[in-house]
This record gives C-alpha cells, sequence and structure tokens, in this order.
C-alpha cells in the first residue's frame, strides 16, 4: 500500500497507523469472532462501521488464522446481485493462482451459473451471473458456501451495508440469508449497516429470521480524548501545531462524527503549520460551500412542511420535543398533527434521527449548513 501524502485519511482504510483507537470495539470483536459468535455492527451514518471492519481484518489476516471477505451490497437490488457480489468477492480472493485461474474455483463459479469474462477495455477478469442462476438462489449460496467451509483457515465474512437486503423485493432474502447462515456453523459473519433503525429491527424483532441469532454492538463515537491523542500526534510528526480547544471545537462541530472530523483536519493539516481556530472556522465555511449545490436539492425532494421541520430541527437541534408548543410557534410550523406526519416522514427517510432522546439531523454537515439559512 503506498503512503498518504495526508494522515487525516477520508475514505477507506489506509492501514492502522492512520487509525484512530477503537483498541476496545477490535478486542470485542476479536473475541466474538474467537468464541464463535457471529456479529452485528450498527451506528449511524460515516462513524466508521466499515474503516473498523478493514482494521479487524487487517488484524485477522495478519494473525494468519483467518481468511476475510468484505462483501458491500450497497448497490446490490435483488438476491440475483448479492449472490454475484458474494461470489465476485470469492473469486478475487481465492480464484487467481501463480498459474492462472484455479481450477476449483472455475468449477464452483460454473455449478452457480457464473461466468469469467475479460473487460474489453481494462482486460481485467469481470464475473457475470447467468440470469437462471437468480432463480435459485438456496442452491448457489449452499455451493458457495460448501466451499468456504472446507478451507483450512477459519472464514470470517463481513456483508456490509446489510440491511439493503429489506429493499430486494418480492423475495424472502432475509431467511435465505438467515439459513445459509445456519448451513455454514464453521464460518463467521459480521453484518454492519447504516440504516440503524432498520438493522435493530432485523436482528431484534421476534419474528424475523434474524432474531436473537448474532452478537449486537453499536459503534460510538470516538472518544474526544482519544480524538485528541491522535490528531495531535499527526501534526507533531510533520512539525505542525494544533491546540487542544482547536480539536474540541472541530469534534463538537462534528458531533463526534469520524468523517466530518476527518475532513476538517484534512483540510487543516493541508493548508497550515500552526492552526488557529480562525483557521477552522475558515475550513468549516469552505466545506458546507462546497456541499451547496447537494444540499439544495434536498429541499425539492421534500415537502414544504417537511422542509421547514427539517430546518427548524437542524436550528434548534438537540431538540426533545419537536410537538411542544413552544417550538411549534417559534418556527411557525402550524398543527401539531402536520408537524407530526412531517416528522414521521422525516424519520423513515433517515434524514432525522432520534437519538437518546434527542431529535437529529442525521447528515451532520447538512445540519450545520440548514442551521445557517
Ligand atoms: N478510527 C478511525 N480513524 C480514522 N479515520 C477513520 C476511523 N474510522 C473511520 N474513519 C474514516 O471515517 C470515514 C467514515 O468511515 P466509514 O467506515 O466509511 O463509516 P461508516 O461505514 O460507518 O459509514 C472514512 O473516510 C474512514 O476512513
Ligand atoms: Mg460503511
Amino acid at each position: 500500500m503506498k503512503e498518504p501524502f495526508n494522515p487525516f485519511i477520508i475514505n477507506t482504510y489506509q492501514g492502522k497507523e492512520y487509525f484512530c483507537n477503537r483498541e476496545f470495539e477490535l478486542k470485542t470483536l476479536i473475541s466474538h469472532i474467537e468464541n464463535d459468535r457471529n456479529v452485528v455492527i450498527y451506528a449511524w451514518r460515516r462513524l466508521g462501521k466499515s474503516a473498523l471492519i478493514h482494521r479487524l481484518f487487517d488484524e485477522l489476516e495478519s494473525s494468519k488464522n483467518y481468511e476475510t471477505l468484505y462483501i458491500d451490497l450497497l448497490a446490490t437490488q435483488n438476491i440475483g446481485e448479492s449472490i454475484q457480489s458474494i461470489s465476485a468477492a470469492i473469486y478475487d480472493k481465492y480464484g487467481k493462482t501463480s498459474n492462472g485461474i484455479s481450477a476449483s474455483i472455475q468449477k464452483l463459479m460454473a455449478s452457480i451459473g457464473a461466468t469469467i469474462s475479460f473487460n474489453s477495455l481494462s482486460g481485467a477478469p469481470e464475473l457475470t451471473l447467468g440470469v437462471n442462476n437468480t432463480k435459485q438462489p438456496n442452491q448457489s449460496l449452499a455451493a458457495l458456501g460448501e466451499f468456504l467451509a472446507t478451507r483450512k483457515k477459519r472464514v470470517v465474512i463481513a456483508i456490509d451495508e446489510f440491511q439493503q437486503i429489506n429493499d430486494y423485493q418480492g423475495e424472502k432474502a432475509e431467511a435465505v440469508f438467515r439459513s445459509w447462515v445456519q448451513q455454514i456453523p464453521e464460518v463467521r459473519f459480521i453484518f454492519s449497516g447504516s440504516h440503524r433503525t432498520l438493522m435493530e429491527a432485523m436482528f431484534t424483532e421476534k419474528k424475523r429470521p434474524f432474531y436473537q441469532s448474532s452478537m449486537l454492538e453499536s459503534l460510538q463515537p470516538i472518544s474526544l480524548e482519544a480524538y485528541s491523542e491522535f490528531i495531535t500526534q499527526h501534526f507533531q510528526v510533520a512539525k505542525k501545531k494544533i491546540e487542544l480547544d482547536s480539536i474540541a471545537k472541530i469534534y463538537h462541530w462534528s458531533r463526534g462524527q469520524t468523517y466530518t472530523v476527518q475532513l476538517v483536519c484534512n483540510h487543516l493539516y493541508a493548508k497550515h503549520n500552526k492552526v488557529t481556530n480562525a483557521d477552522v472556522d475558515v475550513v468549516f465555511d469552505q466545506i458546507l460551500v462546497q456541499q451547496q449545490a447537494i444540499y439544495a436539492n434536498f429541499q425539492k425532494m421534500l415537502t414544504r412542511t417537511q422542509w421547514n421541520v427539517f430546518r427548524a430541527i437542524a436550528k434548534e437541534e438537540p431538540l426533545q420535543n419537536p410537538l411542544s408548543k413552544g417550538f411549534i410557534q417559534k418556527y411557525n410550523l402550524g398543527a401539531a398533527s402536520t408537524v407530526s406526519t412531517a416528522l414521521k416522514a422525516l424519520e423513515r427517510l433517515e434524514l432525522v434521527i432520534k437519538d437518546e432522546e434527542n431529535y437529529l439531523v442525521h447528515e451532520v454537515q447538512l445540519a450545520r449548513w440548514m442551521a445557517r439559512i
């Protein structure tokens, strides 16, 4: 892996040197894996779920006792596409040997109706799944599972954005995946998802297939203390300076959201040798200006009441009682019943979230932008 130019990474995982803390979470996850427990990691967006999985996989792979597979379901629309993602991950991991494509993988892929072709532009091998295959997801998964279960090392599979399977239409995806997981008890699963309410529902509602099947781990923001140490240290290495109160300012503005803290620090590190609070404010502004075009679109997506309620929540954050007279009158929102309907729609879209009795705009940068308009 190439060393990054800027130690504040804003996309995925680039090694533990650039990864802040999460030591406790890492220990917990390793202990679940070592004791044959499947895990669910859930949290609000951009707190670091995917990066933590990569960090964990880095650790497991270097222990030489495990083989890890990372699968992201975000872009999948149906069960066939999810199986394609899983097959592609298996193919990437095991398919290439020093003498070409492994024969056993070729056989496995053929058995599930997948064909390997070569991308006409890059020449890289690509996996496509035959159409008729999607009619037998159970069999395909069983074949893939059988392969994984017979590996010498323990296999750990992370399925990221797992809540996506709720969107597959007319298919009992949850039941199909649940029985797959049960068929291969020697394989460990980590399910992760950004839609916290959907993820919680899948694993805690009695009637759902995954009910009580896995350990639930909710990921919290990295502590200010741990982040201060991490940021200070990376500035120091480059002989740069940032004060603790500037770090606290960044952390609170970001609501502790990992991505936003990283982004602000990435800009400050690039521009300054000695960061002042005024510099921090300038970076906040620049970040919001950059997002303006995207945020303006939200107004078009929502009804007028929804938009007004949304903006009022951003301005009032953290808001405890959105149906109180005081709040409704202050922002001129109309009848309480209308506000209640709008709020439900905003929560369903996960634009607004309820976190420990407080209503918040989910995307912290969007919240900061809306609070200004
Ligand atoms: N512990 C960490 N230290 C440093 N950067 C992190 C850490 N966790 C996540 N990040 C960064 O924060 C951003 C969001 O993390 P990500 O894992 O994509 O969040 P999620 O999967 O929860 O939406 C990414 O750019 C990632 O590189
Ligand atoms: Mg993620």
